[in-house]
C-alpha cells in the first residue's frame, strides 16, 4: 500500500470509529425519529451528529476534497477526490434498538472507488478496504482478509435485498422480485442496511445482494469491499457499476449472471 493510501485508511478508520462510538453508546434502545420525504424515511439526532463528526474531520484534514453526505448533500472542495458518507445506514433499525446499522465511508479518486469503511459498532465489526489491497474485517481485536463465498448455484444461495421508502405508493418497490427470488434460493434476507448487506457479501456470509433506488452513499464503500473480496458488482441489468447508478447487483461472481437473469425474468408490474 502506498504511504498516502495508508494515511487515508488510518484517517477514515479513525473517523468511522469515532462516529461509530457515538452510535454504539446509543444502541439497543429506541430513539425518536423525524420523517423525511416519506413517512417510513426516518432521521434521528444521531444521523446528524454522526455526520457532523465525519464531515468536520474531512474538512479539516482534506479541505480540497469534495464531500457527498446523506444529510448535508454536496459539501466543500472542488478537488479530484470525493467522499461519500452515510453517517448511519440502517436508521430504522437503530431507531428501534435493533443493532444492525453501520457508518459507511467511501472515497473516490478521479471517479474510481479507492477506499471504503463499513463500521457496524453495535456488532463489533469494522470492514475496510483500499483498492488493490483486499477487503478486511476487524473484529474482536483481530483482522482477517475477506473472500466472497464459493457457492456456485443460485438455488443454493443466501441473498439479501431491500425495499425503497415509497414502497406503499410506488409500484417499483421490489416486491415482485423478492417473491420470485424467495422461491428459487435458500433465503432472501432484509437486513435493513445496504452497506452492511454489501459488506456481508464481501465476507462470504451472503452469496449475493441486489437493490434498486439507493443513493451513492449507500453503495460506495460496500461495493469496493465486494470487489476487493473477489466478487462482482454491476447495475441490475449487468451494466458498469458506479455509486451514482444508485442500484447494484453484488455477488460472489459465480451466481452473478443467474441472479441478473432471474431478476430480468420478473415481469414489470406497471
Ligand atoms: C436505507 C438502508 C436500507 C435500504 C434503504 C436505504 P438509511 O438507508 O440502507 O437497507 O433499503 O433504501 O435508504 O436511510 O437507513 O440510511
Ligand atoms: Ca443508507
Ligand atoms: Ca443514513
Amino acid at each position: 500500500m502506498r504511504p498516502e493510501q495508508l494515511r487515508d485508511l488510518r484517517f477514515a478508520r479513525g473517523i468511522a470509529s469515532e462516529a461509530g462510538g457515538l452510535l454504539r453508546a446509543a444502541a439497543f434502545r429506541s430513539h425518536e425519529a423525524d420523517t423525511k420525504r416519506d413517512v417510513t424515511d426516518l432521521v434521528t439526532e444521531y444521523d446528524r451528529r454522526s455526520e457532523r463528526v465525519i464531515v468536520d474531520a474531512i474538512r479539516s484534514a482534506y479541505p480540497d476534497d469534495r464531500i457527498l453526505a446523506e444529510e448535508g448533500g454536496e459539501l466543500g472542495g472542488s478537488g479530484r477526490r470525493r467522499w461519500l458518507i452515510d453517517p448511519l445506514d440502517g436508521t430504522t433499525n437503530f431507531s428501534h434498538g435493533l443493532p444492525f446499522f453501520c457508518v459507511s465511508i467511501g472515497l473516490e479518486e478521479d471517479g474510481e472507488l479507492a477506499l471504503g469503511i463499513v463500521q457496524a459498532p453495535a456488532l463489533g465489526w469494522s470492514f475496510f478496504t483500499v483498492r488493490g489491497a483486499g477487503a478486511w474485517l476487524g473484529a474482536h481485536s483481530t483482522e482477517r482478509r475477506l473472500h466472497v463465498s464459493a457457492t456456485s448455484s443460485l438455488s443454493t444461495s443466501l441473498l439479501a435485498t431491500g425495499f425503497p421508502y415509497d414502497r406503499a405508493t410506488n409500484p417499483q418497490n421490489n416486491f415482485a422480485e423478492f417473491i420470485a427470488l424467495k422461491k428459487q434460493v435458500h433465503g432472501v434476507r432484509r437486513v435493513g442496511a445496504a452497506a452492511l448487506d454489501l459488506a456481508m457479501v464481501a465476507a462470504g456470509w451472503l452469496d449475493g445482494y441486489w437493490e434498486r433506488r439507493l443513493k451513492p452513499w449507500d453503495l460506495a464503500a460496500g461495493a469496493l469491499l465486494v470487489r476487493e473480496a473477489g466478487g462482482r458488482v454491476t447495475t441490475t441489468n449487468g451494466g458498469a457499476f458506479t455509486p451514482d447508478a444508485c442500484e447494484a447487483v453484488a455477488t460472489n461472481g459465480a451466481i452473478h449472471e443467474p441472479l441478473i437473469a432471474a431478476l430480468s425474468a420478473v415481469p414489470p408490474l406497471v
